[in-house]
């Protein structure tokens, strides 16, 4: 099993919308995937795959519903347990709260091939826990200098404080590819004079405005225009995330997930 979050330094740089196309990519290349929705963002993981969570974490803590009830199957292959809605956000848990739904969720470990955590913007505690546990942490910028320099801020906390060593950088709403490397390789001189991590280059998305009328119409961008420029940078970045994944000899599971989470300050 392999588990991803995605996060960024700066909020509204288009994580939520990549990482449910992303989930739909793996999905179509037959891997199961486990979409976390971990963040209350401007858009949810909800919205963007247009379906309504029937029951919340509030509820399960309460012992109303059980973890079957919260799971959503919003497409073949992909199974999101939705952001808490209203109540409680996943990354405001306490720590008994999380045990219970790790408890829950590592019934599921033989489910799914992929986990993939959207963990929301910035340094909150649950934020910053949620990444330190996932292990391989995607970091999304786009060009703008102030969301270079809150990527930058992230990996900073993230290396220093959560022992998290190695990243992998999307630079999404580019307008060339060569304008992504730019920006990584500016984000690679600074954190190689200053801090201790490796930080990959995972790929870049080009700024498209169908990525915005997708979420607007509650649809995928890869199933309404799958020839479309940004949905072939976002199938490019899934396969080359497997050919990594495969070369990779650290497997993680739910239980090791679940348990540096907790373990995580
Ligand atoms: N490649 C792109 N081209 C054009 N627009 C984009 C692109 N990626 C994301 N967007 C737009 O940017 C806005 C923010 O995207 P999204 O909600 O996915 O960001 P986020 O990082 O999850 O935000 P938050 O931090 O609030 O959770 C949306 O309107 C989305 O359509
Ligand atoms: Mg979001």
């Amino acid at each position: 099993m392999q588990i991803f979050s995605i996060t960024s330094g700066k909020g509204g740089v288009g994580k939520t919308s990549l990482i449910c196309n992303m989930a739909l990519h793996f999905a179509r290349l037959e891997r199961r995937v486990l979409l976390i929705d971990a963040d209350m963002g401007l858009a949810n993981v909800d919205i963007m795959m247009g379906f309504k969570p029937e029951a919340t974490l509030a509820e399960l803590f309460a012992g109303e519903v059980e973890l079957a009830d919260l799971l959503v199957e919003a497409r073949p292959n992909v199974t999101v347990l939705p952001a808490a809605s209203g109540v409680q956000e996943m990354t405001h848990l306490e720590d008994g709260q999380m045990l219970q739904l790790m408890t829950a969720l590592d019934a599921l470990d033989a489910d799914f091939d992929i986990v993939l955590v959207d963990t929301g913007a910035g340094i909150g505690r649950n934020v910053l826990r949620f990444n330190a546990a996932a292990g391989r942490v995607l970091v999304v910028s786009t060009p703008e200098p102030t969301s270079m320099t809150d990527a930058y801020a992230t990996i900073k906390v993230l290396s220093t404080s959560h022992g998290v060593k190695r990243f992998k950088l999307i630079v999404n709403q580019v307008d060339t590819r060569k304008q992504a490397l730019r920006v990584y390789r500016h984000l690679t001189n600074v954190a190689d004079q200053y801090l201790d991590v490796a930080i990959d280059y995972a790929g870049f998305v080009l700024r498209d405005p169908e990525v915005s009328k997708s979420v607007i119409e509650r649809k995928l961008l890869l199933e309404r225009l799958p020839e479309s420029p940004a949905a072939k940078c976002i199938e490019a970045l899934v396969d080359d995330l497997l050919k990594d994944a495969d070369e990779d000899e650290v497997h993680g599971n739910m239980q090791f997930f679940w348990k540096r989470l907790l373990k995580a300050e």
